[in-house]
């Protein structure tokens, strides 16, 4: 048993000598010491002993068990030693690498807007700002749309509490529309007027690939003398030439809306199809892509204008449906979505 020992001794010291790398350590280290290793295997042995035999033994065992422990952690310490002095010398070589620069870019939608902001800027309508939290009167009564009228069906509306917060005890809701720009529009500035509002507007909306609850709205407000339809067929076709190309058509088609006069549709002719018919247009040949109108008399008075001396325009759009068009995205929810597989599509 003795010379057993010291063979094993022998052996693997000059197993642990050799080692170069920290894996063949551990393999040393689950020879020796792990389940039916060599130290497993010889503890077995000892019932075989007699008494004397294990007083010599024992110690000789437990002696040379810690000698190789030792002897390991000791070639363990080298070698690591090893490894750190040829990690200084190492260089990373970081010009042959393929690390791939992301350069951030505006998001489509804000592209989008500036774009259509540059567009009406040219005829010199300038942006106002409207909050996006707002009074009931703002966005709907003073838009000829009193509480509890029909009309209001047709926004769904996200109101607020605020029960339990000291402020005025008016109704506040965040803005439908960017249509709560129309009073401020008319009331803070000198006539002729030529604004444009863009912005967040928020709606109760059940969510699919055209409805989102958080969405954005553009809209222009224009007053003058002698304002007419006319005038509100021209900024519809300049526009939507300058989105879409020369060859779209455009046509108004009557559509209510409480706070114009006449009210219309704005329709482009489907620029999938060209007006044959198709998935995207429903078959009809036309796409809807805004919404507008001469201004109503009560909403002039309101603002402070004389609707008998002035008349006006309010001609607005959700700029997402519209670049969706524009890029063939299919569903609206992406735009806020922060997935970079969309937004490097831009
Ligand atoms: N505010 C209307 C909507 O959200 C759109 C609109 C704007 C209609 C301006 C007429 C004039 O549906």
């Amino acid at each position: 048993m003795e010379e057993k020992i010291s063979q094993i001794k022998k052996e693997y010291l000059h197993k642990i000598q050799k080692a170069s790398t920290l894996e063949q350590l551990d393999e040393i280290f689950i020879g020796l010491f792990g389940k039916n290793g060599e130290v497993d295997q010889l503890s077995r042995q000892f019932s075989t002993l007699s008494k004397d035999e294990l007083k010599i033994v024992g110690p000789l065992f437990n002696q040379i068990k810690q000698e190789l422990e030792q002897a390991i952690g000791n070639r363990r310490q080298v070698i690591k030693e090893e490894i750190y002095k040829s990690l200084e010398n190492e260089t990373f070589d970081i010009k042959g690498n393929e690390i791939k620069k992301r350069t951030g870019h505006m998001h489509p939608l804000t592209a989008f807007e500036e774009e259509t902001a540059k567009i009406f800027n040219k005829l010199g309508f300038v942006q106002i700002d409207a909050p996006l939290i707002d009074t009931d009167y703002n966005n709907f009564e003073v838009l000829n749309i009193p509480e509890n009228h029909p009309a209001r069906d047709l926004w769904d509306t996200l109101y607020l509490d605020t029960t339990n917060y000291q402020l005025p005890t008016t109704k506040l809701l965040l803005r439908t529309h960017t249509s709560n720009s129309q009073i401020r529009a008319l009331k803070s500035s000198k006539l002729p007027i030529r604004l444009m509002n863009i912005g967040r507007c928020f709606r109760y909306e059940n969510l699919d690939a055209r409805h989102e609850h958080t969405f954005e709205q553009f809209e222009i407000v224009y007053v003058d003398h002698g304002v007419s339809m006319a005038n509100l067929q021209y900024l519809s076709e300049y526009f939507l030439k300058a989105i879409f190309g020369s060859d779209i058509k455009v046509r108004l088609k009557p559509k209510y809306y409480p706070f114009v006069e006449p009210g219309v549709g704005v329709d482009g002719l489907c620029i999938f199809c060209k007006g044959k018919g198709c998935k995207v247009c429903g078959g009809i040949g036309w796409l809807e892509l805004a919404g507008a109108g001469m201004i109503h008399p009560n909403v002039l008075k309101a603002g402070g204008v004389d609707p008998n001396e002035y008349s006006g325009i309010a001609w607005g759009f959700g700029p997402a449906r519209m670049a969706m068009i524009k890029y063939g995205i299919e569903d609206i929810r992406l735009f806020n979505s922060g997935d970079l597989k969309f937004l490097e599509r831009f």
